[in-house]
């Protein structure tokens, strides 16, 4: 059977959502938004592999795992999206589709965040819709990897 998992993978100060500049980022927490995706997660059968790390190397060992094992990947990868060749070359050696998400407007706001490393090897990119994001990005892998096959 083909591979239904979906590794969720989440940057740097992400662990702080919900705390941190409320404003920029809403009030959902990463609990929540781990809850939110494993709810769409199973209407879409989808299995989700949900984790957050503030460090580089942890987030490209998880891609690696990833490659051959998972059927796609959603990454927020928050302020490395900005500065790591690194993680755009570990996502750049994974076979399937890759969806980008960005819970603020990164285009809003300062030109640093306006590129994106990540943005030239995923597939799809979604950017400013809340956390929301994230269940359009899972959406968004169950219609690139197809229907369940039972
Ligand atoms: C972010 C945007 C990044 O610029 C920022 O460094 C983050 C979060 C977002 O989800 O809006 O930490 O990726």
């Amino acid at each position: 059977m083909v591979s239904r998992i979906v590794a969720v993978l989440n940057g740097p100060n992400l662990n702080l959502l919900g705390m941190r500049e409320p404003e920029i980022y809403g009030r959902e927490t990463l609990a929540d938004v781990e809850a939110d995706c494993r709810r769409l997660g199973a209407e879409l059968g989808l299995a989700i592999e949900f984790r957050q790390s503030n460090r580089e190397y942890e987030i490209i060992d998880w891609i690696h795992e990833a490659r051959g094992r998972a059927a796609g990947i959603v990454i927020n990868p928050a302020a490395f999206t900005h500065t790591s060749v690194a993680i755009r070359d570990a996502l750049g050696a994974f076979e399937g589709p890759i969806i980008e998400v960005h819970i603020s407007n990164v285009h809003k706001r300062e030109e640093f965040r306006h590129h994106s490393y990540v943005s030239g090897v995923a597939s799809g990119v979604i950017v400013g819709c809340g956390t929301e994001g994230y269940g359009l990005a899972l959406r968004r892998v169950a219609t690139l990897i197809g229907a369940r096959s039972g």
